[in-house]
């Protein structure tokens, strides 16, 4: 039997920061099952399902309830962060195959590009019992894009930030802190495809052991569409899908420049 479920869910809290809104769902099966890198396709319940389900990370577990991070960009988004306490929305997973664990003992730099934040905070619930030693490169457009991360802050995690318009941590891009980034550290990359192909560059000119999880479009989110496909470096191997042989990959087994 297939460990994803298919369920209606009740939202039992909200929290919204910027234009990122963080929808708590009542969720047994997912919380009990999921692993840290893992997204579930969500949706609207008919009859206002008019749209497709999108792959939204699995941001937090609390007990029986499944967090998760949406950031207000288009149809879905807008609808689900309009939605309210009680309402109920359609879930399947959890899906994909989640980050590798194994850190060996190193310390951990997770690199986010705006909503690329979310998984992270799973992932560092995950690694808690393995090091205290995890810092947070996160970027944004602005102040507003990066108010999520208060999650890190509780976490005891460092945070290093970058801002396009300056007006929080460093000027430019998330990208532009890495430079002191030594191969004894394991890193987790998240966000958009520019940011992800950079730090793929980067590592693997350092032999930097380095996980990306991509969040390119996805319409089924199970295998069937083929919509999710991505390059292998050997042209001889078959493309990825990244919903079921991902979202997570080693910096060494996808092309992303092709
Ligand atoms: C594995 C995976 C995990 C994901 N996890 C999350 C998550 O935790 N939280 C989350 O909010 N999204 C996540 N996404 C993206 C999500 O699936 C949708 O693509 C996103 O919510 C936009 O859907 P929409 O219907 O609101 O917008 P659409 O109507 O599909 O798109 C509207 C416009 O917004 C653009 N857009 C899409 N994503 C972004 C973005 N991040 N920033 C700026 N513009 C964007 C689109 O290119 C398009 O131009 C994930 C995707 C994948 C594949
Ligand atoms: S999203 Fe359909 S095959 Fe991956």
């Amino acid at each position: 039997m297939s460990d994803k479920v298919f369920r209606t869910c009740p939202i039992t809290r909200l929290e919204r920061f910027g234009r990122e809104t963080v929808l708590w769902i009542q969720a047994p099966d997912i919380a009990a099952k999921a692993v840290a890198g893992q997204f579930v396709m969500v949706g609207l319940p008919r009859p206002r399902a008019n749209f497709l389900k999108r792959a939204i990370s699995i941001h937090a577990i609390d007990g029986a309830e499944v967090a998760l991070a949406v950031l207000t960009v288009g149809d879905v988004s807008v609808a689900l962060s309009r939605l309210t306490v009680g309402d109920p929305v359609e879930v399947i997973g959890p899906l994909g195959n989640g980050f590798d664990l194994d850190i060996q003992g190193r310390p951990v730099a997770m690199v986010a590009g705006g909503i690329g934040h979310a998984p992270f905070r799973f992932l560092a619930a995950a690694l808690a019992d393995q090091t205290k030693d995890i810092t947070l490169y996160a970027g944004g457009r602005d102040r507003a894009a990066l108010s999520g991360l208060g999650w890190a802050d509780k976490m005891g995690l460092k945070t290093v930030l970058a801002s396009e318009d300056g007006s929080i941590g460093q000027g430019g891009y998330v990208t532009d802190l890495l430079g002191d980034l030594s191969p004894a550290t394991q890193v987790y990359v998240c966000g958009p495809l520019p940011m992800l192909r950079s730090v793929q560059a980067l590592a693997l000119a350092r032999a930097i052991p380095c996980q990306l999880s991509l969040e390119g479009k996805m319409a089924c989110g199970v295998g069937v569409c083929l919509g999710c496909t991505c390059a292998r470096p050997d042209p001889t191997e078959a493309y990825a899908k990244v919903c079921t042989d991902g979202p997570v990959f080693w910096a060494e087994e996808v092309k992303l420049d092709g």
